[in-house]
């Protein structure tokens, strides 16, 4: 396996395993970090609106040697600008910022359901797809309630949710509503967000000792087992490298059970989708 390896999106289109992320890079650093990430090997970076830093982002994909085709782009729609009369410009704004004829993937951001704007929303999505500006469209945050509206009022299916996934909150009870109508999960703060507070387990320590491998990469290695797409996120340039170096080891079905006992109904970082109530 590698960095270069893709799961087949419920679209036909592919994804690499593994992803980039990266929230909290000022845009002025945040070509010289992704830069390093296309060194390391990663092919597929997330961005969105909401960070600031679509801008570093389209310019270290287009001044890689790369070809654009071989590296996958997602960015996300800000919540303020789900208003169909705002989101379509929203849109083209991102891909001036990017400096890129089309996007990879785009995802609404949250569902933000006290405004009642994500419907809406993902009809426009919907119409950019059929437009050729994106080949993929998704969702991010949404709970199997926000899902089912989607596709049941417009019969087009979310290729991805994007969702706090680590090992202190696992999200099990849903996956199998995602797998169901094949919506592939991509896992944000995989390592347990700002500070990767999941990587201080000790029983994380332990297995990592034991594969001589660290933390990090044990964390990483227990999404790619799972099917899941990690999106792990490092301004570093050693734990980038360290990061994507993931494929040369197994976890044993005793160490994923012994990691199964980390997760916690208190474990998520960031809000739940329902708490969520202000447009960004
Ligand atoms: N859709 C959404 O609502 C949403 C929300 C949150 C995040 N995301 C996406 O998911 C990506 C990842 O999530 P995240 O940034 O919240 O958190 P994360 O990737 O789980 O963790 C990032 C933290 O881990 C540290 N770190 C990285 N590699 C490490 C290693 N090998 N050893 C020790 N520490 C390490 C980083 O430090 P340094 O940077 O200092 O190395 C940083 O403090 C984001 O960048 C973003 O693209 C999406």
């Amino acid at each position: 396996m590698s960095l270069a390896q893709t799961l087949v999106l419920n679209d036909g289109h592919s994804i690499p395993r593994l992803g980039f992320g990266v929230w909290r890079l000022p845009d002025d650093e945040t070509t010289a970090t992704v830069t390093a990430a296309l060194n390391a090997g990663y092919r597929h970076i997330d961005t969105a609106q909401a960070y600031g830093n679509e801008v570093g982002t389209g310019r270290a994909v287009r001044e890689s040697t790369l070809p654009r085709r071989d590296i996958f782009v997602t960015s996300k729609l800000r919540t303020a600008d789900f208003p169909p009369e705002k989101a379509r410009a929203s849109f083209n704004a991102t891909m001036d910022r990017l400096g890129l004829d089309d996007l990879d993937l785009f995802l609404l951001h949250w569902p933000v359901p006290a405004h009642d704007l994500y419907l809406d929303a993902w009809k426009t999505l919907i119409d950019l797809r059929a437009q050729g500006r994106v080949r993929s469209i998704g969702v991010s945050n949404f709970l199997p309630e926000h899902l089912k509206r989607l596709i049941d009022e417009t019969g087009v299916v979310p290729a991805v949710n994007q969702l706090e996934l680590h090992p202190s909150y696992a999200q099990r009870d849903i996956r199998d509503f995602h797998a169901q109508h094949g919506i592939a999960i991509q896992c944000y703060s995989p390592l347990g967000g700002e500070g990767a507070a999941v990587l201080a387990a000790p029983l994380i320590a332990q297995i990592a000792q034991n594969h001589s491998k660290s933390p990090a990469q044990v964390v990483i290695r227990w999404h790619l087992q799972q099917g899941l797409i990690p999106l792990p996120k490092s301004a570093t340039p050693k734990r980038i490298a360290e990061n994507a170096d993931v494929w040369d080891f197994d976890l044993s079905d005793q160490d994923m059970q012994q990691i199964a006992t980390l997760d916690r109904a208190d474990g998520k970082t960031l809000p739940r989708p329902e708490e969520m109530n202000t447009l960004f």
